[in-house]
């Protein structure tokens, strides 16, 4: 029996800012889940939270991309997003970019991430969830759980993952996709997934039997709209254990709160900081930008659980790291590189300012006697 696991989010207004999901909101979506778990369109579901981002896990036996499924979800969102306008909450509606329903979900602003399997015997799962960052940011921890022995202990000692992992890249300008190996090809997969505001990791597989491992919602808002209109906040879900990475080699992979691109505005990189579902909300300057990660167990399409992965005192020095960072990050104020660079950021207001100081600008006519190499890609070390 194949089963189908659908993560799909959405900003669909929020309390007191682009702070916390109001619990009115999650009953709405509620009905609309029950009324599909007893026609039979979905076999399960759980809803929860991340900061601003109502969260959708469901699991079903329709595949990837059905049309009942996504409706599904559309309609919770939608009743989600009447009920944040009824009660006046912030931003209600943000990310349901489109009135009417069409087919699926894809470019219609919710974030999406799917994954059909043949269920093993015991199926763990672990379904992570992001607020105030970008899907790029799943790149490190990616790469760390599924091409790192020193995070991965299995890489080396589990005869099933030794040969290593098959990593799906997508470049979300060009709209092209890769499949990079690891281990052998473990260097050009950095040389672009090192960039995660372009290149993303979407899914990965595992080499020896291209069962698939992994899959991350890789819509961006601002490339779908054509003008930003909110970050991406991710969603990943990653299976575990029996030949694939241990549950705490997965974690393994959030021990350090590595800086990701989003946070106030969608224009800062701060600190990625894990936490418990009680405190996935949104606070100092937006952030600092949290990760959620719950644990489940499938069983004939039913969720088993979940447990709160992050709601433990072994995460309390990675937090109070975060916290550290954040405090030094933020004396940057608005230089660079705490502000992200000019075409990364949500607010368009420098090309504003530029347009409006152009006439002021004098030409420097003695200025380029000689070109300066830094601009022609030549280098001055001969
Ligand atoms: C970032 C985010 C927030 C808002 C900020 C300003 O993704 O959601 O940091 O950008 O609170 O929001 P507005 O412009 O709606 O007042
Ligand atoms: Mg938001
Ligand atoms: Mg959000």
């Amino acid at each position: 029996m194949k089963t189908t696991l659908s993560v799909i989010k959405a900003d669909i207004g929020s309390l007191a800012g682009h702070h916390v999901v109001h619990p009115d909101t999650i009953a709405a979506a509620n009905k609309i889940l029950a009324e599909a778990k007893r026609n039979n369109v979905i076999s399960d579901y759980y809803i929860t939270y991340v900061g601003d981002d109502l969260q959708l896990i469901m699991t079903h036996s329709r595949g990837e991309l059905d049309t009942k499924v996504h409706e599904t979800a559309w309609n919770a969102f939608k009743e989600a997003a009447k009920v944040a306008k009824d009660l006046g909450l912030y931003a209600a509606g943000q990310d349901l970019l489109s009135d009417s329903f069409s087919g699926n979900l894809r470019g219609m602003g919710p974030g999406i991430a799917e994954m059909e399997f043949d269920e093993r015997p015991a199926e763990p799962v672990v379904i992570f969830m992001a607020d105030k960052t970008e899907p790029g940011a799943y790149n490190l921890p990616l790469y760390k759980i599924f091409a790192d022995p020193f995070n991965t202990a299995g890489l080396v000692i589990d005869p099933t993952m030794h040969e290593g992992y098959k990593f799906e890249v997508l470049d979300v300008y060009e709209g092209e996709s890769i499949i990079l190996n690891t281990p052998e090809e473990s260097y050009d997969l950095l040389a672009l997934i090192g960039t995660p505001s372009r290149y993303i990791v979407r899914r990965v597989y595992r080499k020896a039997d291209n069962l698939q491992a992994s899959v991350v919602s890789v819509e961006r808002l601002n490339l779908i709209a054509g003008k930003y209109v909110g970050k991406d906040d991710p969603v990943m879900v990653v299976r575990a254990q029996h030949g694939l990475p241990a549950l705490g080699e997965i974690l393994e992979a959030f021990t350090v709160p590595y800086l990701v691109p989003g946070w106030m505005r969608g224009s800062h990189y701060g600190p990625l900081m894990p936490v418990s579902q009680k405190d996935a909300r949104a606070t100092r300057f937006d952030g600092p930008p949290r990760l959620v990660g719950l644990g489940f167990n499938i069983k004939n399409g039913k969720l088993v659980g979940p447990t709160d992965l992050f709601d433990d005192p072994a995460f309390d020095e990675v937090r109070r790291t975060a916290v550290m960072i954040a405090d030094y990050i933020r004396k940057h104020g608005p230089f660079m590189p705490h502000r992200l660079e000019p075409q990364e950021m949500e607010y368009t207001t420098l090309p504003l300012v530029i347009e409006k100081l152009k006439n002021r600008f004098k030409k420097e006519t003695d200025m380029y006697k000689t070109k300066p190499s830094v601009y022609s890609h030549e280098s001055s070390h001969e």
